[in-house]
């Protein structure tokens, strides 16, 4: 993909991909686009339509049902520069983060016809333009070129404790318990599923968050760029 920058951040579940590449993408005033939000929206395009996951031929009736998803997301570079995503034409951007299509999200990432309807919609918007990437599968299936790759950890409790935080000041009902359960059982399905498994590419540069806060963690990659050459 040319001379762009591109930058891949991956990781699991909460260990701040999302905060980070925001972060960063202020620092280079460049767009970041946070593919786990395509996976949310398809998520919803499915609850919405009370979709069955339980039925035969469940791949080939998703490429059916994919063919009339019409998934658009705006980027805007520099820092907050809130990414927004509409789903046949509703914006959706403030349904997404919830614990309920959190998990759909996982469950239904684990189906191909769906990983390979967002990649390729991933790889498009990276085409022709310096951008951040952040997910699962973003340094070894999306942009195996990618000049730097991140691979984001914490440990489970610190990042159960992150996003414990985030629901509360978001008003959403939920325990400590409950929250670091969810991200346990995502983390499984996320890093055992057949296609594209959560895993952290051979070249990418592997970074524990527990101890680092949002702007050391966001030096650190900064520094690792400006070595590598890409800014
Ligand atoms: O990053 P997130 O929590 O918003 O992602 C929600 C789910 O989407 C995650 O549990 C797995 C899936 N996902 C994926 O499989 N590949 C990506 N590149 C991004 C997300």
């Amino acid at each position: 993909m040319g001379e762009h920058i591109h930058i891949a951040i991956d990781g699991p579940s909460s260990a701040g991909k999302s905060t980070i590449a925001n972060y960063l993408a202020g620092m280079l005033n460049i767009p970041y686009l946070d593919t786990g939000a395509m996976y949310r929206a398809v998520a919803l395009a499915l609850r919405d339509k009370e979709f069955c996951l339980n039925q035969k031929n469940v791949e080939a009736r998703l490429l059916v049902f994919l063919k009339r998803v019409d998934l658009q997301v705006f980027l805007q570079a520099g820092l907050s520069a809130r990414q927004r995503v509409l789903l046949n034409g509703e914006e959706v951007t403030d349904k997404l983060r919830t614990p309920e299509l959190a998990t759909l999200a996982s469950n239904i990432s684990a189906y191909k016809s769906v990983r390979d309807f967002l990649v390729a919609l991933q790889q498009s918007i990276a085409l022709n333009s310096d951008i951040i990437l952040d997910g699962r599968d973003i340094g070894t299936v999306v942009l195996p070129d990618a000049k730097l790759k991140i691979f984001l950890t914490a440990s489970l409790e610190v990042r159960a404790i992150r996003r414990y935080n985030e629901f509360i000041e978001r008003g959403i009902d939920t325990t400590l318990e409950e929250v670091k359960q969810q991200i346990a059982t995502r983390d499984n399905n996320d890093s055992t599923r057949k296609h594209a498994p959560l895993k952290k590419a051979d070249d990418a540069f592997e970074l524990d968050t527990t101890d680092l806060s949002i702007e050391e963690t966001a030096q650190v990659i900064y520094a690792k760029a400006k070595i590598f050459n890409i800014i």
